[in-house]
């Protein structure tokens, strides 16, 4: 996969101008560089804060899968974040937390949000990787409810790259992931998504709009990416959509 960088000084959301891009016709590998945005989204429909000292970008994608795995494209694009700030940072302290926050020490860095699209005949038509990197963000940037839960790598790690290093070695990472998981599938990949997760074995509560919809241990991640939990009765229950807290 090529890539075909556009950067701008401020958009209201790289998903969206990546949106408009890929409706009509950009290629696959276009990726979509901000350095603020007014309008980031996340998650659940979330403000995403986009502050100056943040790497917001988004990736044009048209994966030759079957559209029932298109939702792997999140477990490859965690593993290749997490791959990349690791070696750059050399920090291995830093851990995926299902399904698509990028923790250092607990705390979050990095948020992925996709969004797909199928055509009429069902295909896929594209699929948008919305990545949001705490890279050099100033900690005093962040709201107050999300001060303990949220870290910029550079106050964590007191290392300092600039967003295009960073960006440059993400991209490495996601084009030789992305290869893989075109040529070989999700399998050879999970082993990988699960040696970088920090969520595996932890206690969890799933969340569902806020709201609390069970609570177990999580034991595993199946090969579409949900995870799987076991309450203390011994139900098991997987879940490939919201999110935990975990306990
Ligand atoms: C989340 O953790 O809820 C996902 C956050 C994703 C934020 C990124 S920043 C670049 C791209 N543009 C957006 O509006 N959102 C994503």
């Amino acid at each position: 996969m090529n890539t075909y960088l556009c950067h701008f000084e401020t958009l209201d959301s790289t998903n969206i101008l990546a949106v408009e891009f890929a409706k009509k016709g950009a290629p696959e590998g276009t990726v979509i560089v901000a350095k603020t945005q007014t309008n980031g989204h996340g998650r659940m429909n979330r403000e995403w804060v986009s502050p100056l000292g943040g790497l917001w970008f988004s990736i044009i994608l048209k994966p030759q899968v079957d559209p029932r795995n298109v939702a792997q494209v999140t477990l490859v694009t965690g593993i290749a974040i997490a791959k990349g700030l690791r070696k750059l940072y050399e920090c291995d302290d830093i851990t995926i937390k299902w399904p698509n926050d990028l923790l250092l020490s607990g705390k979050k860095v990095c948020g992925i949000l996709s969004e797909m699209q199928l055509d009429v005949d069902g295909a896929i038509d594209y699929a948008i990787i919305g990545v949001g990197i705490n890279v050099n963000v100033c900690k005093d940037n962040f709201p107050n409810e999300l001060k303990n839960f949220a870290s910029s790598l550079n106050s964590s790690t007191s290392k300092s790259y600039s967003n295009e290093e960073v960006l440059n070695v993400i991209l490495r990472e996601f084009i030789e992931f992305y290869e893989v998981w075109m040529s070989k599938g999700i399998d050879v990949l999970l082993p990988v998504w699960k040696q970088l997760n920090s969520t595996i074995g932890k206690a969890v509560s799933v969340k569902d709009n806020d709201k609390v919809i069970f609570s177990g241990v999580v034991s595993s991640i199946d090969e579409r990416g949900a995870i799987v939990v076991v309450d203390n009765s011994g139900l098991k229950r997987t879940f490939d959509f919201g999110e935990i807290s975990i306990r």
